[in-house]
């Protein structure tokens, strides 16, 4: 798999910098030409002959020399890069590629590159759960950068917390799975709604649900960065844009309807992850309701129209069923009823699933009842599990 792959290894100036070193030899071994591009801060950590004796190749380390065979060195490594992995990537790091900033040959690199890009965090945990931190990584998640995320343990600190870079075998792993993952959805079209819809009461008011829209985000993500072309019809989400991704903002079911049902036109895949409210209002008021008006109030509420049940054509159709008891036989039931070929259940009462959770624990059922139960993980992977199942379903949907 590694194989004649190029591999840009970017370490940064982070204590785990020595581990690096494994992660060089290790890729070296299994048969990849690996490129290192150190920080300056790296360097003091870890030395760049410790790199160039494992891997056999010069070692990058400042943008101004002309040390190796590349005329135009970042652009010469982006380009023949099948994947760069910045691993240790500190806090300093991670913020200057959200931003864009290009200071040094790693974050050059980094921008000048088509190839996909690993991020692997390790820091103190502190610096790791501040927001700024986690906004950043979620800014790079959107542009379809992959993050392994970093283990609990102990830190270089002396202290136990989640910071510490995982062993090297999880990491070949993730850049494996990028690799065989990379363009294996090119050409296809995937509608993927997400969010939840909220229906009007009165111009001010509505009925809506928790929905954070993270999981249809992360499907729409993770398709892009498998090549895929995506319509995200997006309800109501407060989270970045994934780039390359044309997204419909809807507010209510009626509207998603139409937006599934002219998206679908040329589609191979529906995957439905938004929370569509099931009732809405029969009318919206024209005018804010006022409380001195009326001492209570009763809404009338119809049933809004079932998107997956009624669209139907000649696509894979994916559905989610949220549960709070009997998951299972509940999702197999909703499968049935709306002729699905997927659906991803979830009990949402359970720990890291719930609504705005960036993780969550699913069972994926086929129409065939076989049950796939997946560990707690984060929703990118659970995003990728999904269009590994979607996938295998191609032959048979032609
Ligand atoms: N869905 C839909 N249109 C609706 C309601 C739901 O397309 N009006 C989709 C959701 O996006 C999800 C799946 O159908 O993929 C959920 O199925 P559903 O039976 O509606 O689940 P619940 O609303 O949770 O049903 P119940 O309240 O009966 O458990």
């Amino acid at each position: 798999m590694l194989k004649g792959k190029t591999i840009v290894l970017g370490i940064t100036g982070g204590i785990a910098a020595y581990k690096a070193a494994d992660l060089a030899s290790k890729l070296t071994q299994a048969g990849a030409r690996v490129e290192t591009v150190m920080t300056e801060a790296a360097q003091k950590l870890i030395s760049p002959l410790t790199l160039r004796n494992l891997t056999h190749r010069p070692v990058v380390t400042d943008m101004f020399t002309m040390a190796s065979e590349y005329s135009e060195e970042h652009i010469a490594l982006a380009e023949a890069a099948s994947a760069v992995v910045v691993a240790p990537a500190t806090a300093n790091t991670i913020a200057k590629l959200a931003a864009g900033i290009a200071d040094n040959m790693l974050t050059c690199v980094v921008l000048a590159t088509e190839a996909p890009v690993i991020v692997c965090p390790a820091m103190n945990d502190v610096m790791y759960r501040n927001p700024v931190t986690q906004e950043n990584l979620s800014r790079l998640r959107a542009r379809g950068f992959t993050i392994v995320e970093p283990e609990y343990g102990r830190l270089a600190s002396g202290k136990l917390g989640r910071g510490r870079l995982p062993e090297t075998a999880r990491i070949i792993e993730a850049i494996e799975q990028v690799l065989v993952r990379k363009e294996d959805l090119k050409d296809k079209r995937l509608v993927i709604t997400a969010g939840g819809t909220r229906e009007p009461i009165d111009p001010v008011r509505h009925i809506g649900n928790r929905s954070s829209g993270k999981m249809g985000y992360a499907i729409a993500e993770a398709a892009r960065a498998r090549g895929a072309r995506v319509s995200l019809i997006s309800a109501n989400v407060s989270l970045p844009e994934p780039a390359g991704v044309e997204i419909t903002r809807v507010n209510t079911a009626d509207e998603m309807k139409e937006a599934v049902e002219r998206a679908v036109k040329d589609a191979d895949v529906l995957i439905m992850a938004a929370a569509v409210a099931d009732y809405r209002p029969e009318k919206m008021l024209p005018a804010k309701i006022k409380k001195e008006d009326a001492e209570t109030i009763v809404l009338k509420l119809v049933r809004t129209p079932d998107i997956l049940g009624s669209v139907r054509g000649n696509f894979i159709r994916v559905g989610f069923a949220a549960e709070s008891e009997d998951v299972i036989a509940n999702a197999k039931k909703k499968l049935t009823a709306k002729g699905l070929d997927l659906i991803v259940a979830n009990d949402i009462t359970a720990p890291g699933s719930g609504f705005d959770a960036d993780t969550n624990r699913v069972v994926i059922i086929d129409r065939d009842g076989n049950t796939q139960e997946l560990p707690l993980m984060s929703k990118r992977e659970v995003a990728e599990k999904i269009l590994d199942r979607v996938k295998e379903l191609f032959p048979r949907k032609g």
